[in-house]
């Protein structure tokens, strides 16, 4: 198993703070979205992005910003549930940057199909591949290496595919969805779909991801932790925080 970095691009970038980081991500977007507005891009759900997305939100409210002739789409959807439902990632991404919401309403914003059938996820991809593929794929990691859901454990050449939520991502749910319980299954971009995209840009806060930033840059590349097939990809962006990348031991990294 290979342990070094193959990307032929991989630059991580330790920011002073979320903010500072998340300002970045978002510049990322602000740029392609100047250059190239009429793209695919898709966004992660969840803790990670809540700053960025706030953000991006204003600079459309301001004007700053036009996501008129762009297409979004998204990572992850709870199995059996509708864009509309509370807890599923189409209505957490709309919460976080209501201006998605006129996207959804006009059929450019491309929801994973929560339904999960084969035919229904076929034609998300086919979509996607008319498209051209996102041009820009945000992503985010849980604390056991996951990338979108996928866990410890995945199919390095899935496409988008029906998975069982580890224990730890059905824990960090739980405040999400209580009292209900966590949904056990969710649809799921695969290694296969993520590595597909142009430019990966990968966001990590925090100690408690600490170790799995450094089991997704210094560890093997394979199944134990989904997010190292980053590696893989020939234009990835890695933001971290000094709590996240605390644990490194051999990565360069960029300050600021
Ligand atoms: C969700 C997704 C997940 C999250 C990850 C981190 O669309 O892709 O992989 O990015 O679980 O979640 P937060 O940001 O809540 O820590």
């Amino acid at each position: 198993m290979k342990t070094g970095p193959l990307s032929a691009k991989l630059v991580v970038r330790v920011m002073p703070s979320v903010v500072a980081a998340s300002q970045v991500a978002l510049e990322e977007l602000q740029a392609l979205l100047t250059t190239e507005p009429r793209a695919l891009y898709s966004f992660a759900t969840g803790a990670t992005y809540q700053t960025m997305l706030l953000s991006l939100h204003r600079l459309v409210v301001d004007g700053r910003v036009s996501l008129a002739t762009s297409y979004v789409t998204h990572l992850d959807e709870y199995l059996g549930f509708a864009p509309d439902q509370r807890g599923g990632m189409v209505h957490e991404l709309c919460a976080a940057c209501p201006s998605m919401l006129s996207l959804l309403r006009r059929g450019t914003f491309l929801p994973v199909p929560g339904v999960g059938s084969k035919t229904a996820l076929a034609q998300h991809e086919a979509r996607l591949l008319q498209l051209h593929l996102p041009r820009l794929q945000f992503l985010g990691i849980g604390r056991n290496g996951h990338i979108a859901f996928n866990e410890p454990g995945a199919l390095h050449s899935q496409g988008f595919h029906v998975t069982k939520l580890a224990a730890t991502t059905l824990q960090d749910a739980a405040a999400r969805f209580a009292p209900a319980a966590v949904p056990t299954h969710a649809v799921t971009a695969g290694p296969a779909s993520i590595l597909s995209a142009k430019r990966l840009l990968m966001c990590a806060f925090g100690l408690g991801k600490a170790a799995a930033v450094r089991a997704m840059l210094e560890g093997p590349i394979g199944p134990e932790c989904p997010a190292a097939w980053i590696r893989q990809h020939p234009d990835v962006l890695v933001l971290l925080d000094p709590l996240s990348a605390s644990q490194l031991q051999n990565t360069v990294v960029v300050h600021g």
